[in-house]
């Protein structure tokens, strides 16, 4: 019995040093300083948030949405918080073909690209009514800009030895009943996106891929789909959501670690995932019970 406790406690503690280990926080803030980083979805929410983050670390940022006066008023605030530059460019990102113009902005305004932050995504609360075309124009926002955009930007991050930074969804893990348009673009995501890491570095491109798997984070979106279509009995409350502010502050981390993925929240997105797999008929009730039918 003696001895059986040595071992046990042995484990333990080598299992407690090795989480600690890769838990540690090596974050050099000053790595981030003159790096030169495009930042998508940046006039609202999380890529806002991305933005004024990396212009407090002092990048040089060029960032893209729709909305001009928003973007106008972002990029005027991270001059404020101490970015080298910043620079914006109105852009659609339906229009797939057109997106080539955010990276040769990048080249003419900021002289390269070490930090690709593909963050922006749209999507509608309702059930699946076979709209093909609106499917299709999702799938263009959501995934093909994505691709064009990382295509497009690779020789300049080859150059720099560079990170592409893809947000996604734990809905590219588990099927969202009333999102299902946005889920089945964040699994083209998650299997476009893991297929090219791994072919970058077969060929030697030291370009890193970083796939940052998001729950629910307290953005006014967000918030405006729990309050409307979230049952109450559910167990996604708005005040028990990360912040915008942190959860950009993690993806910043996770992408200067060059880390392949990262989950955050946990319990919202690994260990779901976890869970999918060996107990998928009560992940399913778990994720159904939260969506509200009666109001879609
Ligand atoms: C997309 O743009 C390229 C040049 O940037 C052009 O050669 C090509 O014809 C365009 N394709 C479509 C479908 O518009
Ligand atoms: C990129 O990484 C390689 C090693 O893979 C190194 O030799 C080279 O100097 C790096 N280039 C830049 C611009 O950091
Ligand atoms: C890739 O580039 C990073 C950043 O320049 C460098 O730290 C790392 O050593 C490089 N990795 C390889 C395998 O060359």
């Amino acid at each position: 019995m003696g001895r059986f406790r040595k071992i046990t406690g042995a484990i333990v503690l080598v299992c407690a040093i090795y989480i600690a280990y890769i838990m540690r926080d090596t974050f050099d803030p000053e790595s981030i300083r003159g790096k030169k980083v495009i930042v998508t979805g940046a006039s609202t929410g999380i890529g806002e948030q991305i933005a004024y983050h990396y212009a407090r670390l002092g990048a040089k940022i060029l960032i893209t949405a729709r909305r001009e006066n928003l973007l106008k008023e972002v990029s005027k605030k991270c001059i404020e918080l101490g970015a080298q530059e910043a620079h914006y460019l109105p852009m659609d990102m339906a229009k797939v073909n057109d997106t080539g113009r955010l990276i040769v902005e990048a080249e003419k305004k900021l002289g390269g690209l070490d930090y690709l932050v593909l963050n922006h995504a749209l999507y509608y609360w309702e059930l699946w009514d076979g709209n093909i075309e609106k499917l299709q124009n999702i799938m263009n926002v959501n995934f093909m800009s994505f691709v064009s955009l990382a295509s497009k930007a690779l020789p300049m991050l080859t150059k720099t030895n560079g990170s592409i930074v893809v947000v996604s969804s734990a809905a590219g893990y588990i099927g969202i009943p009333s999102m299902i348009s946005y889920s089945t673009s964040k699994f083209a995501i998650h299997g476009f996106f893991f297929g090219l890491s791994q072919e970058l570095a077969m060929k030697n491109i030291n370009v890193s891929v970083t796939l940052c798997v998001l729950g629910s984070i307290n953005t006014d979106h967000a918030r405006i789909g729990l309050q409307k279509f979230i049952n109450a009995q559910g167990w996604m409350h708005e005040e028990d959501l990360p912040s915008a502010e942190e959860t950009a502050m993690r993806i910043i981390k996770a992408s200067a670690a060059r880390a392949r993925k990262l989950n955050f929240p946990y319990e919202q997105t690994r260990l779901l995932q976890l869970l999918s797999i060996f107990f998928p008929e009560l992940v399913d009730k778990l994720v159904s019970i939260q969506v509200d039918v009666n109001v879609l």
